[in-house]
């Protein structure tokens, strides 16, 4: 949520700070700003509501106009609001005397820490200022930058990642963290500051991953690490290792597209070295657990929000196909942190994130951990924050997801989870036949979710556009196709912006079968399996009370719909996999359809770094 971006050293700091906010933008995108102190010892602040590019526009004009001075360092930031509305006022970096400051997450005493501060006229509605405003009123003759960011910091409640200049002190950018990710980049004579490692590719692979309550001194040539009492901190500088061509669209109209598009092959990197489809075994290497631990795990918390939260629930299907003598809770994060919920001994938690840094995401896991319980990460970020802080887990390897909507991350979740559970079903005991088809449909889901973006993409586009018009849907589906549904549902109303709703299909005569009328659609979900019968009737009450009915399915059977997409597929288990990409399509075209802003839809952000 929000992106940071600094920049200190030899060469023009604007570039790197424009470069990195357009590839930041998919964290926030209401307004952005930079501020840079040229070898003049000016600074120069503009800021923009709205995306980066109206920022650029600013900086372009300011170029054209004023004496060049090369930026010697700069700070930028692109916003997610949270207080105070979207506007040029409200953007960052924000300026109390001779400090300049960006920052992300809640400064959450901000009214009490304003009330105390005299020396500053306050401009704006931000949490932020405030903070701007207490480092500047601690910053004297006799305290140097980081000094007084440390002081200021000992007063703060909240999160923050944050990053701070001064034109008293403009060879370095001070910056800290706590809750919020931030990474510094090491270069050449040239030394980066980012909220997320997709803004250093190009200018360097090599990082320094900030940890909580650690704060840096980042000059051109060297970084300081500390903790918050001061104390210095050795750094270890890790190699990133994304490429460019993986933050590119490649020439898809939307990122999102590419993403869809692009999963026969991060889901074959996902899979790739831990099933054995020969020797009928499945093995994630990263777990730390021993097969003797393995063997005694007898419940499975999993948490995540959003789509991992669905991908968590479909998982939960297959670990209970899987896995007998197993019981299994998935919960929203944001809801099982602040449950007095209790979890027996021999527990593992399961956290899924594809940022790796959601806030609720990240209390639970904290909070999981604190009560002893072994925890086990399901990620895609590499060097996140949850990454680092579990006990052990597999990273999904799904690659950079730009597009807000998260799709790729979804199906790479949930074979990590089926991979989980047939490792835990071995490790018990499971003979090598029960789980052998589980293995093998695996193995065939990258071809066969080809397949389906390669060849069906057109006549999903044809179907969406009949839906497109309506402003609510109801999506359904029975057994594994009740978490697809939810998710399908999650998916088409924060790109398109119509309410839709995921149910039980068994559910739908308990209620909302009342809302259908002409002006709803409906998604029915179906596999030819022993409840097909089961969902076929229900689709028949929905038909009997005038529905118009979009139909997903594997089977051949004869259905009354409206529109009908039939997967030709042989795969059996992990056909509602297939079922969630036609879905995405179908979320994405129906929004195309509509005009909206398919990669950066309205009032969200990619990654939810506060509650
Ligand atoms: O990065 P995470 O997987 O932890 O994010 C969780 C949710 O915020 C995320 O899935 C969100 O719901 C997406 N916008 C869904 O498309």
């Amino acid at each position: 949520m929000c992106g940071i971006v600094g920049c200190v050293g030899e060469k023009q700091a604007r570039n790197y700070l424009i470069s990195g906010l357009h590839r930041l933008e998919y964290r926030g995108y209401d307004s952005a700003g930079i501020v840079t102190i040229g070898t003049d010892n000016k600074a120069t602040l503009l800021r923009a509501k709205g995306k980066v590019s109206k920022l650029e526009e600013l900086v372009s004009s300011i170029r054209r106009t004023a004496k060049p001075s090369t930026d010697k360092i700069g700070i930028g930031h692109t916003r997610w609001a949270t207080h105070g509305e979207p506007s040029e006022k409200n953007a960052h970096p924000h300026k109390a005397g001779d400090i300049y400051l960006v920052h992300n997450g809640i400064i959450e005493n901000y009214k009490e820490l304003k009330a105390e501060i005299k020396n500053h006229k306050f401009i704006t509605d931000t949490d932020t200022e405030v903070l701007a405003a207490l480092i500047d009123s601690l910053y004297d003759q006799n305290t140097t930058l980081a000094d007084a960011v440390n002081q200021a910091l000992k007063l703060v409640a909240g999160t923050y990642g944050i990053a701070v200049i001064s034109v008293r002190n403009p060879d370095e950018i001070v910056v800290a963290r706590s809750g919020s990710p931030l990474i510094i980049g090491v270069g050449d004579n040239e030394t980066y500051i980012a909220s997320d490692a997709s803004a250093l590719i190009g200018f360097t692979d090599k990082a320094i991953y900030l940890n909580d309550g650690e704060m840096a001194i980042c000059r051109g040539d060297s970084v300081e690490l500390r903790d918050l009492s001061a104390q210095p901190i050795s750094a270890k500088v890790e190699t990133i290792e994304i490429d460019m061509q993986a933050i590119q669209k490649q020439g898809y109209e939307h990122f999102l597209l590419k993403e869809i598009c692009e999963q026969p092959s991060t889901l074959r990197s996902t899979l790739s070295g831990r099933i054995n489809v020969k020797d009928k075994v499945a093995n994630l290497g990263g777990l730390n657990l021993t097969p003797a631990e393995l063997r005694k795990i007898e419940h499975v918390v999993i948490v995540g929000c959003g789509t991992a939260y669905y991908a968590g629930l479909l998982g939960m299907y297959y670990l209970e196909q899987l896995v007998d003598d197993l019981t299994i809770d998935v919960v929203a994060a944001s809801e099982l942190r602040y449950r007095s919920f209790h979890l027996p001994k021999d527990t593992v938690a399961l956290v899924i994130s594809q940022s790796g840094e959601t806030a609720d995401t990240l209390a639970c896991l904290r909070e999981i951990k604190r009560r002893g319980i072994k925890t086990l990460g399901v990620v895609n970020v590499v060097g996140s924050t949850i990454a680092r802080e579990v006990d052990g887990g597999v990273y999904v390897h799904a690659g950079p997801e730009i597009s807000v909507a998260s799709t790729k991350a979804f199906t790479s979740q949930v074979a990590a989870l089926t991979i989980f559970g047939i490792q835990l079903a071995q490790a018990k005991g499971a003979d090598l036949q029960s789980v052998s088809k589980y293995i093998e449909e695996l193995a065939k889901l990258p071809d066969e979710i080809d397949k389906i973006v390669s060849k069906d993409k057109e006549k999903i586009a044809k179907i969406a556009k009949r839906y497109a018009k309506y402003e609510h849907a109801l999506y359904f589906g029975r057994d594994t196709l009740y978490p697809v549904a939810m998710e399908g549902a999650l998916k088409l109303k924060e790109i398109s912006y119509i309410q839709a709703e995921g149910y039980a299909a068994g559910e739908l005569k308990h209620g909302p079968i009342a809302l259908i009328d002409d002006s709803f659609f409906e998604v029915a979900l179906l596999i030819d399996n022993w409840l097909f019968d089961k969902s076929l009737s229900t689709l028949e009450e929905v038909n009997a009370r005038g529905g118009h009915i979009f139909v997903i399915t594997n089977s051949k059977k004869a259905i009354k719909a409206e529109e009908i997409i039939r997967i030709n597929t042989k795969l059996d288990i992990l056909a509602p996999v297939l079922i969630n990409v036609v879905q995405q399509l179908f979320a994405y075209y129906v929004a195309v359809a509509r005009g909206n802003d398919v990669d950066q839809p309205r009032n969200l952000a990619k990654s939810v770094t506060v509650e």
